[in-house]
C-alpha cells in the first residue's frame, strides 16, 4: 500500500483548517492508501522516507514559508540528500494577502531534494471560503488517487 505524508504548520488555525480538508480528501473511502498527518515540528526524516508522496502546508510569513516549515527542511536536507529524488509533492498555503513568497521558497528548496510537484499549488488568500476548502479536499484526493493508481 502506498504512503502519503501530510505535514503542515499553522499558528492561527487557517492552515490547520485547510489541512483537515486535505486529509479528508486523502482518506476518501474508495482510495486505499495509508495517510500520515504530522505537524512540521514533529515530522522526522523517517516520515519523509516512509512516504511515497508528500503534501506540505504552511502559512506565508514575511514573504516566506513559516519558520517551522523551514526548520523541517533544515533538519532533514542532509540526512535525506539524494534519497527523495522524484518524490511527488503538492503544496497548500494560507496567506494574508499574497502567498507567492512561501510557494517560491518551498519550490526552491524542493528542487534541492529533487521533489516533483504533481499538482497545482493551492494558495488561500484572506478568509477561507467554502470553495477553497473544497479545493483542499480535492487536492488531497487527487494526490492520494494518483499514488494509489501509480500515476506519479
Ligand atoms: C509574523 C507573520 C508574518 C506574516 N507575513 C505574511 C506575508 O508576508 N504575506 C502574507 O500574505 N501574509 C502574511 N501573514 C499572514 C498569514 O500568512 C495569514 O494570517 C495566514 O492565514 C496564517 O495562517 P495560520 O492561521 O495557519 O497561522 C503573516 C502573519 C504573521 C503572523
Amino acid at each position: 500500500m502506498k504512503h502519503l505524508l501530510i505535514t503542515y504548520h499553522s499558528k492561527e488555525g487557517s492552515t490547520g483548517r485547510m489541512c483537515e480538508r486535505v486529509q479528508k480528501g486523502a482518506r476518501h473511502p474508495d482510495i486505499e492508501i495509508e495517510v500520515r498527518v504530522r505537524l512540521v515540528g514533529e515530522t522526522m526524516a523517517e516520515d519523509m522516507l516512509w512516504a511515497d508522496g508528500i503534501i506540505f502546508g504552511t502559512p506565508e510569513n514575511f514573504g516566506y514559508m513559516s519558520g517551522a516549515m523551514k526548520d523541517l527542511f533544515d533538519r532533514t536536507f542532509y540526512p535525506l540528500e539524494g534519497q527523495l529524488e522524484g518524490m511527488p509533492i503538492a503544496i497548500f498555503i494560507s496567506a494574508g494577502n499574497d502567498g507567492t513568497g512561501a510557494l517560491t521558497s518551498i519550490r526552491r528548496i524542493g528542487n534541492g531534494y529533487g521533489f516533483k510537484e504533481v499538482q497545482e499549488p493551492l494558495i488561500a488568500v484572506g478568509e477561507l471560503t467554502d470553495e477553497i476548502l473544497d479545493d483542499c479536499e480535492t487536492l488531497g484526493m487527487y494526490l492520494a488517487a494518483g499514488l494509489e493508481g501509480g500515476i506519479f
